[in-house]
């Protein structure tokens, strides 16, 4: 199939709901990505924030391969050893504290599960979320995530979910109550535009938790696995959730969620209490036992964190130059550049000149890169946004 005809039929056959870069890519390797006309660009969007490995690593692919030659679907109701091998290095690696999963499919799900496992565990209804926050948008998740724009439509959601500013903890202090489950928090707020929060803000919610016997559940499903420089970014912070979500990064590129948890909280799911019929999948297992063999054989976290510094530091020079950049902020490899008007112009410039980025809500660009870009690949994305800022300046000065 030709770029139109592809085009034509995700444009007829697909539901809407995605806002499309006129752009077909039908392969990758590592930060590289090229399209159906074999042009090549450099890929800081890292398909939202999975390829934290790179796209199509060598040790996932064989992976990948050598399981589906032997087992593809197995029901968690039967014991596997693809899936077993993956349990036992996801717990190694999460803290040593959380040690029992939860296998799903996707973020959203992972949500769900903690959001239940809150309930269950505390016999209470009530879960603290931040303005700005997100989690998904299934119903759960979707009545803790913040941009009304996604909520409003699909009201009533459900009910007991408070917001309240994020990096506030008197606001949550204020907010929680005798009937409060849960404190759903993200380490740093991805989709909400890249927020980093004050330093002892993680460590107040843990104490509001401890102090009222509520849960901390991270949301880490953007943040988890290397990406912010530390294996969890809510190991910056030294805090231990009760509870953790991850998604994205875990799979390699293949669909997974895990809901990692304390045993003594897990313990309140009960045989039937939950389920995914993918969940704990042979193949994504696999998957996912080469992703995390990688980041930590490759040590992708150091790598995250000083090429995020290098980078930073080059955005930052980008900031000094240009008054139409307001801040640079981020930690790692996950970085968000905020702007004074849309970025949608900026993408698509960018976009013409082979760097694929994205948006966290209208003004930030957002940069969530493969782990294993390279210092070149990084050099060439600033000359791109250099480039593009400048043409918008000079072109805001010329209306
Ligand atoms: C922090 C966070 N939680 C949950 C989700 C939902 O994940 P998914 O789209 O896989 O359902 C996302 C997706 O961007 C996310 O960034």
């Amino acid at each position: 199939m030709n770029e139109k005809e592809i085009i034509d039929i995700e444009q007829t056959c697909m539901a809407n709901t995605y806002s499309k870069r006129p752009v077909v890519i039908v392969k990758g390797r590592g930060a590289t990505l090229w399209d159906v006309n074999g042009q090549e660009y450099i890929d800081c969007m890292g398909a939202y924030g999975v390829c934290v490995v790179g796209h199509s690593h060598p040790r996932v692919v064989d992976a990948i391969q050598q399981q589906a030659a032997s087992l593809i679907a197995c029901h968690s109701s039967l014991y596997n050893d693809a899936r077993s091998t993956f349990l036992k290095k996801i717990v190694d690696v999460t803290p040593k504290e959380l040690n029992k999963a939860f296998l799903a499919n996707s973020g959203t799900e992972t949500v769900e599960a903690a959001i239940k496992l809150a309930r269950k565990h505390t016999g209470k209804t009530e879960i603290i979320a931040f303005m700005g926050g997100y989690h998904g948008k299934t119903f759960g998740s979707l009545s803790a995530t913040w941009n009304k724009r996604y909520r409003t439509p699909f009201e009533p959601l459900v009910p007991g979910f408070k917001h309240v500013p994020y990096g506030r903890p008197e606001r949550v202090k204020a907010a929680v109550t005798d009937e409060t489950a849960a404190i759903l928090v993200e380490p740093i707020q991805g989709e909400g535009g890249i927020k980093v929060p004050p330093n002892g803000f993680l460590g107040e919610l843990r104490e509001i938790c401890d102090a009222k016997g509520a849960l901390l559940i991270c949301d880490e499903v953007q943040t988890g696995l290397g990406r912010t420089g530390r294996f969890f970014a809510s190991e910056h912070f030294n805090v231990v959730p009760d509870v953790m979500c991850l998604a994205k990064a875990v799979g390699g590129g293949v669909p997974i969620g895990v809901m990692v948890a304390k045993e003594e909280v897990m313990a309140s799911l009960k045989l039937g209490d939950h389920s995914s019929t993918f969940g704990g999948n042979p193949l994504t297992c696999a998957a996912a036992s080469a992703a995390v063999d990688v980041v930590v054989e490759e040590r992708l976290h150091e790598r995250a964190a000083s090429l995020g510094t290098y980078f930073m530091a080059k955005l930052k020079e980008l900031q000094e130059k240009y008054r139409l950049v307001r801040e640079v902020r981020g930690m790692g490899l996950m970085i968000g550049m905020e702007f004074r008007f849309d970025v949608y112009n900026l993408i698509l410039g960018a976009l013409k000149q082979g760097v694929l980025v994205l948006d966290a809500g209208r003004n930030v660009l957002r940069f969530l890169p493969p782990l294993v870009i390279s210092k070149d690949q990084l050099n060439r994305v600033i000359e791109v946004l250099d480039a593009v800022i400048g043409e918008e300046e000079r072109a805001r000065v010329r209306r």
